[in-house]
This record gives structure tokens, sequence and C-alpha cells, in this order.
């Protein structure tokens, strides 16, 4: 794992946002894995600054979202949908057609879980998967949990992280508790994978997930086990690593 070390939230969006930027102009039909939560916004406001003022060309991109609340439509304020649109996507020069949420409202949740995974792989797996990480070490929504999920699923929300997400609603009773989130294997099929930490909150969980065990409990541990991953955090997300 390749760890960037930043000073501040700024410096790891900007950082963050000329390495996804340099992947796009390399790569035109570029697939972007992205995330929703705090900490891409300031990333995705540099690449929509980059891509008005310095033309760069979203045009032919595809992206894959890692996530969706199970039960909020795509025109719900708290759905990642509508978070992406607001974020980023009415902000660039992409086509909409060719960015992919997990659908909140499916019926038919095997079917539709099956077929997010499919896209992923006929999509060849994402060029770059840009993460965050809960407190709890999740990744997407791949909650603490005995084994690694491979493939898409819905997942129960812990109490920690409905907590965590209830600062985006009016109250914790409006969290949705279960959620559809790209699993493992979706996942650990990017080409690199760029994962965000920033704050001291995250100080403790990133220790585990660079320099513990490789450990379900610990979600984002998994990342030890892929090839490219290059992490972007800001001192104080660092500051409890042994090694630095
Ligand atoms: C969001 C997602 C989550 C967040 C994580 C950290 O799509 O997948 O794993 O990345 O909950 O959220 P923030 O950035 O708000 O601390």
């Amino acid at each position: 794992m390749q760890i960037i070390s930043v000073k501040d939230y700024q410096a790891l969006s900007l950082q963050a946002a000329r390495l996804i930027g340099a992947q796009v102009r390399l790569n035109p039909d570029t697939v972007l894995g992205l995330a929703t939560g705090s900490t891409p916004v300031g990333t995705y406001k540099e690449l929509i600054r980059m891509c008005a003022e310095e033309d760069l060309d979203f045009s032919n991109v595809t992206t894959v979202n890692l996530d969706e609340y199970y039960g909020l439509a795509p025109d719900h304020e708290q759905s990642y949908r509508y978070f992406m649109n607001q974020n980023l996507f009415d902000h660039i020069n992409i086509d909409k057609e060719f960015t992919y949420v997990p659908d909140g409202l499916s019926k038919d949740l095997e079917a539709s879980c099956a077929d997010y995974d499919d896209l992923i792989e006929f999509l060849g797996g994402t060029d770059i998967q840009l993460l965050g990480i809960g407190h709890d070490g999740h990744i997407g929504f791949n909650e603490p949990d005995d084994v690694f999920t491979a493939g898409t699923h819905l997942v129960d929300l812990t109490p920690d992280t409905i907590e965590a997400n209830a600062r985006f609603f009016k109250s914790a009773d409006e969290v949705p508790h279960q959620a559809i989130t790209m699993g493992m294997k979706g996942i650990m099929s990017a080409s690199t994978i760029l994962i965000l930490a920033s704050g001291k909150a995250k100080a403790s969980i990133i220790r585990k997930m660079v320099e513990g065990p490789v450990d379900p409990q610990v979600p984002a541990s998994i990342l030890q086990l892929h090839p490219d991953v290059v992490l972007i955090a800001d001192e104080d997300a660092l500051s409890e690593l042994m090694a630095l």
C-alpha cells in the first residue's frame, strides 16, 4: 500500500483529484468507481473545477457507485444517486446514462444485485475505485462481519453507521437501516484503489486497516491483499500509524 501523507483535507482533495484527472486524461474511456459521504466532496469539487477550467473531459467516462440506501428513490434528497448528481454529475460533462448507482427501489434484489456484478464484470472492473472508510472499517457498506462478502448485496447497517450518517438526515429515525452495497469482489476488481481519510476520528481505524491483520471484522483490511492501493490521508488520520 502506498501512503501519501498530506497536511489537511484541502491538500487531500487536490491530490486525489489530480490522480483521477490524470487517469481520465490518459484514458478518456475510464471506468471510475465512486463513493459518497463527506470525504470525497472536496475531490469532486476540484474535479468540477478541472472540467470547467482545464478541459478535463468526462464525456466518455463511465462511473459505478459503491452503494445506495435501500428504499430511497433516486430523487430522494438523501439518496446516493441524488448526492452524486448534486456533488458531481450535474456539474461535469458526463453522460448520466453511463453513471450507475445500485437501485434502491429494486423489487427483485437478487436479480438487481447480480446485474450490478455483471455490469462491473462487463466493464472489466473499475480503473480507479475511490473509497472512504467508516469508523468501523466499512468500505462501501461492507460492515464488520465474520466473512468478506464477494457480490453486491443487501446489508443491515450497524448502529454505529446509522448514527454516523444521521448528520445528513433530520433525525437518526429517518436513516434507512439497510443499504445495497458493492461487495468485495467488485471493489477488489479495480486496477487501482484510492482510499481517502481525513481527521483524528479516522486515525484508529486507519491503523487497523494498514497494520492490523486481514480480518472481516475490519472490512478495509482486505485492501492489504490488493496490489495497487493508494491511501491519501492527512496528518491527523495517519497520527496513530506506527510505521510512519
Ligand atoms: C459511501 C461509502 C462509505 C463512506 C464511509 C465514510 O459511498 O461507501 O463507505 O465512504 O462511510 O464516510 P465519510 O466520508 O462521510 O466519513
